[in-house]
């Protein structure tokens, strides 16, 4: 079966909680979601899909000329197979689209599979946001990949 990305719309938004709540300890609600695709006209979501099923997601947004990737996660049952890769490299290409300088995120430091998928795509780590994740204290990297870079 061939893999499909396309915009999120709302009604991707009870498929995309199941993925959510299992990847993240304290991930974004239904409704921060309803939000983003409704209110926030500078943020853009993708699905990838197989099949009619949501695979995964991404997202991001253009502020004032800065890419911000706010969201990527895989169902664990398909992580590896490079469909992580492909939601990056699509909001990789809508970063150029955009003409943005350049694209930033952050990451926990201990997210060896995403500081890899990241690096691999021209992203360096160039700081650390202490205790960023409020419910574990966890510190952040930041990582940027500026337009021009592999
Ligand atoms: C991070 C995540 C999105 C990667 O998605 P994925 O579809 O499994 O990744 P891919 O199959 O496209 O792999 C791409 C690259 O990521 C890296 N990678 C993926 N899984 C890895 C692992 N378990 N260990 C080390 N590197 C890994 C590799 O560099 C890989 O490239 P390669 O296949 O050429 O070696 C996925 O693990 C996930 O959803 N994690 C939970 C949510 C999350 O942490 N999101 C990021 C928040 S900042």
């Amino acid at each position: 079966m061939s893999l499909n990305i396309r915009p999120m719309e709302i009604e991707d938004i009870s498929e995309i909680m199941e993925i959510e709540n299992s990847s993240f300890k304290k991930g974004w609600t239904e409704n921060l979601f309803y939000q983003e695709l409704t209110s926030n006209d500078d943020s853009y979501y993708f699905v990838m899909e197989e099949s009619g099923e949501t695979l995964g997601y991404a997202g991001l947004w253009n502020m004032v000329g800065e890419g911000h990737v706010t969201v990527i996660a895989v169902n664990e049952k398909h992580r590896g197979r490079g469909i992580g890769r492909k939601l990056m490299e699509r909001l990789i290409f809508l970063g150029v689209e955009l003409g943005t300088t350049g694209i930033t995120l952050e990451v926990r430091v201990d997210n060896i599979p995403a500081i890899e998928l990241y690096t691999s795509l021209g992203f360096s780590i160039v700081g650390k946001r202490p205790n960023y994740y409020s419910e574990d204290g966890s510190d952040a990297y930041i990582m940027w990949r500026y337009e021009g870079s592999e």
